[in-house]
């Protein structure tokens, strides 16, 4: 065996870094984007970002904020593609993704609007395949994805794409499964209120971009992503699927490293690191729900 090889990462399918904090984690993030667009200014080209929203980015987004203030970082040259939008809900809707964005990032930096795209929730049903397709081509005619920012649901979608997506699924309608649905419940003020449909770029979409960083943090990730990092591909745990592409990297805080087994073999941690070390759970195998059926 190579020298190079970690015990870590006999465990991995996908490369992954245990940061103590999210913290330490989205400062390293966050640089590895702007280097990206600051190098990309200096050659007088585009930079292509793929946006997840959700929790997880909240601080790497700060982070880029925090950058462009002080740093004098610029996103003229930066493009923006989301992954997904509840469909059904307006851009100006508290809790679409759409008006996340423009909370979170977009109005805080000098990205030029016409250059954020984010899936539109008010196509009409019957425009919505026709309408999936033209963003797959935005994305292809501004050169490609460089880098796609991914979180994972408790279900391992990654965008929205729900136990049951296949590997070479692209941008479409999808039905919310109960568990995103009731996650999603809180902002929503019940899960009645949580729309039972979204756009979401597919999983294939989400391996075209030539770098993916898939973030996680707290211990309520810890499971999935384990079956995620260290489980088969299977379309039960569509993040899975990311294990086949050559440049993902795994960023996660340590609690949601807890069930890895690179944390149970308690050897790439220093000791200093305050971890608290749990058995191995069973990796369980996810049940296979079938995909409900579209509007
Ligand atoms: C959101 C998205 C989702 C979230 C996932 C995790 O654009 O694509 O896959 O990344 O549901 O959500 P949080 O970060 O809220 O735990």
């Amino acid at each position: 065996m190579p020298n190079s090889v970690t015990e870590a990462e006999q465990f991995e399918k996908i490369r992954t870094k245990v940061f103590h904090g999210s913290e330490t984690a989205v400062q390293e993030l966050a640089s590895i984007i702007s280097d990206l667009i600051r190098q990309r200014q200096s050659d007088d080209r585009r930079v292509v970002l793929g946006l997840a929203t959700g929790s997880t980015p909240v601080k790497l987004y700060q982070e880029l904020i925090r950058l462009h203030r002080e740093g004098g970082l610029s996103f003229q040259n930066v493009v923006t593609f989301n992954l997904d939008e509840y469909y059904g809900l307006s851009p100006d809707h508290p809790e679409s993704y759409r008006h996340f964005m423009e909370v979170q990032l977009f109005r805080h930096v000098d990205l030029p609007p016409e250059q954020a795209h984010v899936p539109d929730g008010l196509v009409e049903r019957d425009k919505v395949f026709e309408y999936c397709a033209d963003y797959e081509s935005q994305i292809e005619e501004a050169g490609g994805i460089d880098i796609q920012i991914v979180g994972i649901g408790r279900t391992g979608h990654i965008g929205f794409n729900e136990p049951g997506s296949g590997p070479d699924s692209r941008t479409r309608m999808v039905a919310l499964d109960r568990l995103t649905r009731r996650d999603a419940a809180r902002d929503f003020r019940g899960e009645a209120n949580v729309p039972a449909y979204a756009i979401t770029m597919g999983i294939g979409t989400i391996l075209q971009g030539r770098q993916i960083l898939l973030l996680g943090w707290g211990e309520s990730k810890a499971l999935i992503l384990r079956a995620a990092i260290e489980g088969p591909e299977t379309d039960a745990v569509p993040a899975s699927f990311l294990q086949r592409h050559p440049d993902c990297g795994c960023y996660i805080d340590q609690a949601a490293a807890l069930s890895l087994g690179l944390l149970a073999s308690a050897k790439n941690l220093s000791s200093d690191s305050g971890t608290r070390i749990i058995p191995r759970t069973p990796l369980l195998l996810f049940w296979w729900r079938p995909a409900r059926p579209m509007v």
